[in-house]
């Protein structure tokens, strides 16, 4: 008797949902498939379940989101791009360019997003002067991350310097463990590289080379020394490496078969539904040499066109609910991140995060927040993949010298428009 769209809208007033419109869909793309990236995304999606919408997931499986961009690709190609996706930087911009982003400006105008949002990250959610997506978040990647047991038994504190890493390394080793747990990936190593880039060298000299791509810094000694350490490294790690996810790494920290990783917070994600505690039963400190400086990348879901009112209506729903404080609060904790939004009680985080949110502060402050290059916030994805790929080959073969890696780079370079 009634059509499909009346029996779910009964169905929604008997729940008490759906005021005004008709619950839609929304089909969220990422790549939060870790044991902590699944909480935060389910943070969201609960919320936005509860409002009466649906949410199809569309996650697919990969670090870095190197996969899940090859597949938003395809959909997008075949006219069926997701109504949201996991989107970061300069690919906002290139999606926006291609005209298949719709804008989200009255709920940025309802919920005061330029007021709510760090300017660096609200301009970064703007194309072409419209929102076009919603952050969830801060993510740091400048980290180094400790299991206390393994480094105490060794005898050595959480290194604050490259060199004090190196000796660490060389007390770990003899107490049997692995001194850092890696997974070798090219986005991975990529992530590792630009953290030892910005240890060697500082904000400015990171600026230059990885976001600039300035082929006098990426040929000049000092990149060759931050490849050489980055190389040196590799001496901290065990034989697994090859092709472990990041997540994996992780857990070689929890349970004690490694004493520290170098690698962004989603790893105090793995830590948090491991049940641990920051502070006490894991360490975290900024990366050896990178104090004062912050790395950072952005998870935010950008908005593409969608054609049925309903969906319209999930999809603004999907953006306010990103950025609630609710929401900014259960998905970073899960997620290991600091909320987008600065006006939320910093007492709800751990230490780590507090941290995190005080040197933000600091760096914006002193001029030394840096895009992070391996996510997405430095370079369109064409040069970000070249980069990856011509850091990864020279970490993993060693027959390609530091100088050879770095006249690559300055290649690059001159390879881009
Ligand atoms: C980053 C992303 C994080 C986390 C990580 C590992 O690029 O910002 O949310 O998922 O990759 O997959």
């Amino acid at each position: 008797m009634f059509g499909p769209r009346l029996r779910r809208l009964s169905l929604l007033i008997a729940l008490g949902t759906a005021p005004g419109l008709e619950a839609g869909e929304v089909e969220v793309l990422h790549w939060w498939t870790s044991g902590g990236e699944a909480q935060a995304a389910a943070r969201l999606r609960e919320r936005v379940e509860a409002e009466g919408h649906r949410w199809r997931e569309f996650a697919v499986a990969g670090g870095g989101g190197e996969g899940a961009m090859t597949v938003l690709k395809s959909r997008a190609l075949s006219g069926n791009p997701p109504s949201a996706a996991q989107l970061k930087g300069p690919e906002i911009q290139e999606w926006g360019e291609l005209g298949l982003l719709g804008e989200l400006d009255a709920v940025a105008e309802a919920q005061d997003w330029d007021a709510l949002l760090p300017p660096r990250v609200a301009a970064r959610m703007r194309h072409d002067g419209h929102y076009v997506a919603v952050p969830m978040n801060i993510h740091r990647i400048n980290w180094l991350w400790g299991n206390p047991e393994v480094l105490a038994a060794a005898g050595v504190a959480m290194p604050t310097s490259l060199d004090e890493l190196f000796a660490a390394g060389e007390a770990l080793r003899a107490a049997g463990v692995v001194p850092l747990a890696h997974g070798g990936q090219p986005w991975q190593d990529a992530t590792l590289f630009e953290t030892v880039v910005l240890a060697e060298a500082g904000a400015d000299f990171y600026r230059r080379a990885l976001v600039a791509l300035d082929p006098q810094a990426l040929g000049s000694d000092t990149m060759i020394q931050a490849l050489t350490t980055f190389r040196r490294l590799r001496g901290l790690m065990d034989e697994g490496v090859p092709g472990r996810d990041w997540h994996l790494a992780s857990a070689m920290v929890i349970e004690g078969e490694a004493a520290m990783q170098l690698m962004g917070d989603w790893v105090k994600g793995e830590f948090a539904a491991a049940g641990l505690v920051a502070g006490e039963d894991y360490l975290c400190a900024p990366a050896p040499g990178t104090e004062g400086a912050f790395g950072f990348t952005i998870d935010s879901l950008a908005m593409f066109r969608v054609a049925e009112a309903e969906d319209l209506a999930a999809q603004r729903d999907l953006a306010r609910l990103a950025l609630s404080p609710q929401v900014q609060v259960a998905f970073n904790r899960a997620k290991g991140s600091i909320p987008a939004r600065r006006d939320l009680a910093v007492a709800a985080f751990d230490a780590c995060a507090r941290l995190a949110i005080d040197d933000f502060q600091a760096a914006e402050a002193g001029d030394a927040l840096v895009p992070s290059l391996a996510h997405g916030m430095a370079l369109g994805g064409e040069a970000q993949r070249a980069w990856m790929d011509i850091v990864s080959r020279y970490f993993n073969d060693p027959t390609i010298s530091p100088e050879e890696a770095a006249r690559r780079l300055v290649s690059l370079a001159h390879a881009l428009p």
